[in-house]
């Protein structure tokens, strides 16, 4: 009877071999695990066969079915190694990583179109002379205002342009305050230049609450409007090509005298004012796009700061560096150069 249990043993442990051999996968695996040593298993099944043993043969007959079992589940163990060894390398062989290839790097950041086109601004006037000036952007009304010959009620004062801070300080509205810190402080001959931010409540796409400009100055004696021209003309072919037209209108600055605000030919229509469709949208038909604000220094302001006005003449000019580069660029709304969107940064 012990010798049919072996027959019977062998014959399980064979067929239970070869389907671990088979078995393909964790799942598989498993199954043929149930099969054969789970409770209802073919193993545990021939225990029931023992009744027909006699007392004598039962441990060793015990002793082989055990044996049997533990080979069997050896067998499985071996076989999920392999089979989660052969899963790991086909995912390798599948994701092949060249550690020898040279990385991505880091992107390397760039300067912003705005600081970029103020620095080739003050690179052109400072071939011409001028010399980098700084002033406080949270001005005293002194500064941005008094001094610059506006007096209380004049309307630049207006609470629309101007965020007043509090205790008469404000945050500057223009460059020029920089133009009394300067004379304050040095006397002439001078040739100073002063780019920085300035506030004024304004948004739109053409205005926003903050933006630039570049002050400049020149205090001599004997300075005259031929050298106000020539410096801003110079100036404007360096930055729009040496064919640019440019003209000097009259205008009206409380702290210049006579005052001009400089156009230059429309960038856009080429200075014919049409476009295919009708007016030219930017210079709106005249063929002119005015650039920048200048004028003769108002001997009022010499006095403010101490200068001989018979003595020194000088002349002052601002220029927005946001219109400047929407200008060269052809940008179209201001409020780009602030948004901080790379596609648009990445431009320049
Ligand atoms: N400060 C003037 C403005 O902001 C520009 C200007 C500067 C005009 C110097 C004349 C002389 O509009």
């Amino acid at each position: 009877m012990a010798d049919t249990i072996q027959q019977q043993l062998d014959a399980i442990e064979q067929d239970a071999l070869a389907q671990v051999e088979q078995a393909g996968d964790a799942a598989l695996l498993e199954a043929v695990r149930v099969r054969f040593l789970g409770k209802k298993g073919e193993l545990t099944a021939i225990l029931r066969g023992f009744g027909a043993l006699s007392a004598d043969e039962r441990p060793a007959a015990g002793k082989r079915v055990n044996a049997t079992k533990q080979r069997v589940h050896d067998a499985i163990a071996r076989r999920e190694a392999s089979v989660a060894e052969a899963v790991r390398a086909a995912r390798l062989s599948g994701h092949q990583l060249d550690v020898t290839l040279p990385s991505f790097g880091s992107p390397a950041g760039h300067i912003h179109p705005l600081a970029a086109m103020t620095r080739e601004i003050c690179d052109t006037l400072g071939a011409l002379g001028f010399s980098i000036a700084d002033g406080p952007e949270i001005e005293d009304d002194y500064h941005n205002f008094e001094a610059l010959n506006i007096p209380p009620e004049h309307p630049a004062r207006d609470m629309q342009d101007t965020f007043f801070i509090e205790d008469g300080l404000l945050l500057r509205t223009h460059t020029s305050p920089v133009q009394i810190r300067v004379m304050q402080e040095v006397q002439p001959p001078l040739m100073i230049i002063a780019p920085g931010a300035v506030y004024r409540i304004d948004d739109d796409n053409t205005h926003s609450p903050m933006f630039h400009q570049v002050e400049g100055l020149m205090v001599d004696e004997g300075i005259n409007f031929a050298h106000l021209k020539y410096v801003l003309t110079t100036f404007l072919r360096e930055t729009f090509g040496p064919d640019s037209p440019v003209r000097f209108r009259p205008s009206y600055f409380p702290f210049t005298e006579p005052s001009a605000e400089v156009d230059i030919g429309c960038v856009i229509c080429g200075g014919k004012g049409r476009s295919e469709t009708g007016n030219c949208r930017v210079c709106k038909g005249t063929g002119w796009l005015e650039i920048l604000g200048a004028g003769m220094v108002d001997p009022a302001v010499f006095e403010h700061v101490g200068y001989d006005s018979e003595r020194y003449s000088g002349f002052a000019f601002g220029v927005g560096v946001e219109r400047i580069a929407m200008l060269k660029y052809g940008i179209s709304d201001i409020r780009l150069f602030f948004a901080n969107d790379q596609r648009f940064l990445e431009q320049f």
